[in-house]
């Protein structure tokens, strides 16, 4: 079984899990890159906008999904929502009988609404697990339990 782990990070922490994640299942790693500058308040601002206005951006990626049998998908969750550039990727991508699993890092409670959308966007897969850490538990190594029970629904 082929598998990629592919994930969109403006601060690192979502980066963390999913090369965590990579480096346990022995999967391929790629970062999915905005080609629309989130830096500073003015793309702080505009991140949370496009976020709640389900907006798509331009993504350039390294590695195509179609070459794998498993994509497991990592996002911030902005203003309650995923990232543009995730909601990109679901888009631009056919995951149709593939194994798709998602992983988000957020600053409060489960994103369930975000979640929704996902499996929504990939609803011709088959959805394996998901996982939803909060950055403080990243900050603070709190998450291992977490993640232990998420990849071995992916191993
Ligand atoms: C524009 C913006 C909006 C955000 N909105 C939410 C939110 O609605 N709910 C939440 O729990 N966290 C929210 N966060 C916090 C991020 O989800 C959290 O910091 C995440 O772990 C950052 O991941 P990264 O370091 O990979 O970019 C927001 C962050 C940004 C930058």
């Amino acid at each position: 079984m082929k598998r990629l782990v592919t994930y969109y990070s403006r601060t690192g922490t979502t980066k963390r899990i999913g090369e965590e994640i990579a480096t346990s299942l022995g999967a391929d790693l790629d970062e999915i890159l905005d080609q629309k500058s989130r830096k500073g308040i003015i793309g702080w601002l505009r991140a949370g906008r496009d976020s709640q206005t389900y907006k798509m951006t331009e993504i350039k990626v390294q590695k195509n999904p179609n070459d794998y049998d498993m994509i497991i998908i990592g996002t911030p969750i902005w203003a309650n929502n995923l990232t543009p550039p995730v909601r990109t990727y679901l888009t631009q991508y056919s995951f149709k009988g593939k194994k798709v699993a998602f992983f988000t890092t957020q600053g409060g409670d489960e994103p369930i609404d975000a979640l929704a959308e996902m499996k929504e966007r990939v609803a011709e897969s088959e959805i394996i697990a998901t996982l939803s850490i909060k950055q403080n538990f990243v900050k603070t190594n709190n998450y291992e339990a977490r993640l232990s029970s998420f990849l071995e629904h992916l191993r």
